[in-house]
């Protein structure tokens, strides 16, 4: 059984190594994409410090709709070009808001959340959702979290293969 080992977080690079590391050991050989995304969202949600919600959206019939997560229980549909996910997904590019008050048509799901992170999941024939991350601490997220969710984005979209697609065209 896969057991989350404590991980040292002071030093971002390294704190990323060894989460890439677990998620790659936690998704070995299984391609399902809603319980490998149940299981990434419960890994960051448990490993990274100040966190109010991990979790993912993922494209059905041309909108986000609310996938796996850990936190407060959120808004269902985004539409493209909406809120910092679903205009994550219109730019097909990570978005790190330092201030969620100063993103002009954020979407509050937690009146706690004051930074976040949202990384797409940039399948083989487009965007298929994206990975959502919120903190109550402004300016939580800087480049090397960027740079360490994208390759838990890369982790996740290789594990699920081929079964990535499916869950967007479901
Ligand atoms: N704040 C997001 C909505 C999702 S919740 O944070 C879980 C947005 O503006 O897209």
């Amino acid at each position: 059984m896969f057991e989350a080992s404590r991980i040292d977080t002071a030093d971002k690079p390294a704190f990323y190594r060894e989460l890439a590391a677990q998620l790659e050991a936690l998704l070995a050989g299984e391609p399902d994409p809603i319980a490998n995304a149940a299981n990434t969202a419960a890994l960051l949600f448990q490993a990274m410090p100040e966190l109010n919600w991990a979790g993912f959206y993922l494209m059905r019939q041309g909108e986000l709709v609310l996938g796996p997560f850990q936190g407060k229980p959120a808004c269902v549909r985004i539409p493209v070009g909406k809120g910092v996910c679903g205009t994550a997904v219109a730019r097909r590019a990570s978005i790190l808001v330092e201030d969620v008050h100063a993103f002009p048509g954020h979407i509050a799901c937690d009146s706690a959340s004051r930074s976040e992170l949202v990384v797409p999941l940039l399948g083989r024939d487009g965007v298929i959702g994206v990975i959502d991350l919120d903190s109550p601490s402004v300016a939580r997220f800087d480049a090397a979290d960027q740079a360490g969710i994208e390759r838990v984005a890369a982790i996740y979209l290789a594990a699920c293969g081929e079964g990535a697609d499916l869950a967007k065209a479901s």
